[in-house]
């Protein structure tokens, strides 16, 4: 293809920002799109369409996710030995999914609203005085692992090594989070664990420490609850509990960071919508809450395998090709979204794939991320008369998480 597009398997590219009009590119002129990778990989289908990525989320026989949800290919020892439920199709992951779901329903979240509310005064009021901080490592780093280590039960005393674990699992392609960058050195050695790093074991060992005491001693949080969790006879064993701890604290920590942070940069750049929230109803900062989501789709792509031949806007794309869902892409697709590049509060339907959709994947901790970004900027209009920028902010180096790593501002305390 003639036309300058950018690498959008690199991971440098997204320091700049993701590469809308690459994206916008492809959607008009080659929407399911065959992407070299230049680090040697196979190559993969890019769906950038809205109805593709739905088409292939919600056909999961076709579109499987065993083979990895990465870009990366495995080989199958790899592939096994890394499966979390992510990494699962159904029967085996509907049955782990079963197994899991309820400590994260609506109902069961929807009861942490006071703790969350908590969570957010005392972080943000550890600041008071601060008229200059960095968001991210003040507020935005600090809350999520602090509400799942609230959910799971675990000592406030850890939650700052658990936060800076999920960053080395989730950060593994950024040198500012992890000495075990992917594509820099060798991590041969640790591609028998989850993400592919040695951060895993740690978290696997402080996982069977935490169950081992409630098996002693039950408590009332998460990590009792899917002990005690039996379906039709059937439990967790160790290690698939081991695994969805590990996937907890990778998926729960950055995702919701980066989405408050994007969302906070969005009312930065727009202070009449910033002055609004206080008397908005309580359904209007929903919206706001979902069309931050979309706007800033931190998880940019999941990467499927098909298990059969598809014909796909007039291609043929062959069993075992990888396919990957730009969920960015999708997102701002101007034939879903009117003025993808628009930020509308009031955006009806907002019927975006930040979480997935019609997925039997569809983020677990969906409702919980929703509760905490729209709880948080509710106590953050409460104290800060005004927000501005005080600085530059910097974007994390990664094709597969979206978000900035610092967002210094200035602010003045009601
Ligand atoms: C704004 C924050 C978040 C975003 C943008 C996000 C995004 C996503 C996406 C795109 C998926 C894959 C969906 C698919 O394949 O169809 C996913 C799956 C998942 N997320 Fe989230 N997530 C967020 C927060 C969280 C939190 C707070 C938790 C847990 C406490 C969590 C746990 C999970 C799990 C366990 C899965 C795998 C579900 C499965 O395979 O069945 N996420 N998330």
């Amino acid at each position: 293809m003639a036309t300058p597009l950018a690498d959008i398997t690199s991971h440098d590219t997204y320091v700049e920002g993701v590469p809308h009009d690459t994206f916008a590119y492809l959607r008009a002129n080659d929407p399911v799109h065959w992407t070299e990778e230049s680090d040697g990989g196979r190559g993969f289908w890019s769906l950038t369409k809205y109805d593709d990525v739905l088409f292939a989320s919600s056909n999961a026989e076709i579109f499987s996710s065993r083979l990895g949800i990465r870009l990366e290919d495995m080989d199958p020892e790899e592939t096994e030995a890394r499966r979390t439920m992510m990494e699962m199709d159904s029967p085996e992951h509907t049955r782990l999914r079963r197994l899991v779901s309820r400590p994260f329903a609506p109902k069961s979240i929807n009861g942490y609203e006071e703790a969350v509310r908590d969570l957010a005064a005392q972080v943000l009021d550890k600041q008071r005085g601060n008229t200059e901080f960095d968001f991210v490592a003040t507020v935005a780093r600090e809350l999520p692992m602090r509400m799942l280590g609230r959910l799971l039960g675990l000592p406030d005393d850890d939650l700052e090594w658990l936060v800076q674990r999920g960053d080395a699992l989730i950060g593994n392609t950024d040198p500012d989070f992890t000495d075990y960058v992917v594509d820099q050195v060798d991590t041969s050695a640790y591609r028998l664990l989850p993400f592919r790093s040695p951060v895993a074991l740690e978290l696997f060992e402080y996982a069977s420490q935490a169950l081992a005491q409630r098996r002693i001693e039950p408590t009332h949080d998460v990590l009792s609850a899917l002990l005690e969790t039996t379906i039709g006879g059937d439990t967790l064993d160790e290690l698939a509990l081991q695994n969805f701890f590990t996937l907890m604290v990778a998926a729960g920590n950055d995702t919701t960071r980066y989405s408050l942070t994007n969302g906070l940069r969005v009312l930065i750049e727009r202070p009449e919508l910033y002055r609004r929230i206080p008397a908005m109803a309580i359904e209007e900062r929903k919206a706001l809450v979902e069309e931050m989501l979309r706007w800033s789709t931190v998880t940019m792509h999941f990467r499927r395998t098909l298990t059969q031949d598809t014909e796909l806007r007039g291609k043929t794309l062959k069993a075992g090709d990888k396919v990957v869902l730009w969920f960015s892409s999708a997102n701002y697709d101007e034939e879903h979204f009117d003025n993808p590049h628009e930020f509308r509060e009031d955006r009806s339907p907002n019927d975006h794939v930040a979480f997935g959709l019609r997925s039997s994947h569809l983020c677990l901790g969906a409702h919980l991320a929703r509760l905490e970004m729209r709880v948080v900027f509710e106590e953050i209009v409460k104290r800060w008369e005004t927000v501005e920028l005080a600085g530059t902010p910097e974007r994390l180096r990664s094709n597969f998480i979206g978000g900035m790593k610092q967002l210094p501002i200035r602010v003045t305390w009601i």
